[in-house]
């Protein structure tokens, strides 16, 4: 990472108190940074430590405010990059996709075609028109309102499950045992996969999400390829095995039987597996904890909720919007043209930061603010917009409201009690610890 966020002035404050978060939420932060202390050109706001330690909120609303569609120089990781940081700006690239292109990759990582580790895969999230169609085509009937409408009781049956096994009164890991367990069950619902094996699905998940240092998996490159060459081994064989049986709702079958995507490139197969992997998985699991964490954080709004349980649907696209959990997607210019005034070259790769557009006061009324009663709750960017507008949003926002619908009966409070820590990244905006105690109803 090219940029050092300690290397900048210390202001001896809370930033993420000051930027809309909770004392209780922050993390301790050796090395705090005034955002308006830092010259302009030299802003880096792709750095995982910024995320780790909560200090990007400053920084986007700076952005936001002085210089919406940011260039910076100074990445030496990523090389030159432009930031997107309003609600509007946002909406017009991702809904412009004959101007800036899905391809060749969706965050700001640009292969190293050098690196004997790296596997080139293809997914249809980075892809443009008309390939993208044709494929996302194939898999999009998983998640369709007929079929959602018939996995709703499987759902629930096994939500329940999960909250009936939790220890009452005892300090637990709401991440662990709740959002990452209950998205397992629902990643193995969707593939079919062997439910017994279900945790090699989040273990991929992981795997893919992780930066090049490993991160959290504490993988080097090598292990990295291995583990996903023993994805693709894994769901090759589940592939060849659903060709041989009558078709059925569930990705890998979809795939089997679609002409084109059965024959897929290895490589290919691996991308759309890791996308529909990680696409249901991270995503929702940080909304599951991120939900916990805002009404925490928010105790009238807890009451509210507690009062009125049909606040639930308006709720979850709040949570949605406050957590966030895809920070940024990324577009290339395929074109010459013109953003915020600022002139963008073919080529140019732009971050599009839904994070900092979700938060953009121009287009929502106290966006650091979680109210749950929102007028439009549903006027949130964490989906995207456009062709590639998330295929699977009417399942997350399913699974969550399932969620609380099942919490509400069950418990009373479940109480926050320790420090939240948070994602090292810059891509997954998410929460990996929340100590949490449930009080019984
Ligand atoms: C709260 C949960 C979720 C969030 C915040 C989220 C967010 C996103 C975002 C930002 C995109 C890219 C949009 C763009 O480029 O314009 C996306 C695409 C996608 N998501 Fe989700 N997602 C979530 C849940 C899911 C689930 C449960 C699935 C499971 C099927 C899923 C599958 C996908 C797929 C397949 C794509 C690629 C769509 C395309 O390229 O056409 N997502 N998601």
């Amino acid at each position: 990472m090219a940029v050092s966020v300690g290397a900048w002035p210390i202001i001896a404050q809370n930033i993420a108190h000051r930027w809309g978060e909770k004392t209780m939420t922050a993390q301790p932060i050796d090395n705090p940074v005034d955002p308006y202390a830092v010259p302009l050109d030299q802003i880096d706001v792709a750095s995982d430590e910024l995320f780790r330690t909560r200090q990007h909120w400053g920084f986007f609303e700076r952005l936001r405010n002085e210089d919406p569609v940011h260039y910076c120089t100074t990445n030496e990781e990523l090389g030159p990059y432009w930031s997107v940081t309003r609600y509007e700006d946002i909406f017009y690239v991702d809904t412009h996709n004959e101007i800036f292109s899905s391809e060749p990759a969706i965050t700001l990582f640009d292969a190293d075609p050098d690196d004997p580790n790296q596997l080139e895969v293809e997914m249809f999230i980075a892809m443009d028109q008309p390939k993208h169609d044709e494929q996302r085509k194939v898999v999009s009937p998983v998640v369709a309102p007929g079929n959602l409408k018939d996995m709703e009781d499987l759902i629930r049956e096994r939500v329940i499950k999960v909250l009936e096994s939790l220890p009452v009164g005892e300090t637990f890991n709401w991440v662990q045992k709740v959002s990452i367990e209950i998205t397992t069950q629902m990643l193995a619902t969707l593939f079919d996969f062997p439910f017994d094996q279900r945790h090699k699905l989040t273990w991929w998940s992981d795997v893919t999400t992780s930066p090049p240092d490993g991160g959290e998996t504490g993988l080097s490159e090598e292990d990295r390829r291995n583990e996903l060459i023993e994805c693709l081994m894994t769901f090759s064989q589940l592939l060849e095995e659903r060709r041989n049986q009558p078709q059925k709702f569930d990705f890998i079958s979809l795939m089997a039987h679609d002409p084109k995507m059965s024959q897929q490139h290895p490589m290919e197969l691996l991308g759309n597996l890791m996308l529909l992997i990680v696409g249901g998985n991270d995503t929702t699991r940080n909304s599951m904890s991120g939900g916990v964490l805002a009404l925490n954080q928010f105790p009238a709004e807890y009451d509210k909720l507690r009062n009125d349980p049909s606040l639930i649907p308006s709720m979850v696209a709040e949570i949605i919007r406050f957590q966030t959990p895809l920070a940024h997607m990324r577009r290339t210019a395929l074109q010459d043209t013109e953003l915020g005034g600022k002139k963008i070259k073919k080529g140019d790769k732009l971050a599009m930061w839904y994070v900092s557009g979700n938060r953009d006061e121009r287009e929502i009324e106290n966006p650091n603010e979680f109210i749950i009663d929102r007028e439009n709750p549903r006027k949130h960017l964490s989906f995207g917009f456009g062709i590639h507008r998330c295929m699977g949003n009417r399942l997350a926002e399913m699974q969550i409201r399932i969620l609380w619908e099942e919490i509400l009966k069950r418990f009373s409070f479940v109480e926050v009690v320790g420090e939240p820590k948070y994602t090292t990244s810059f891509f997954v905006h998410g929460i990996t610890e929340l100590p949490v105690k449930l009080h019984a109803k």
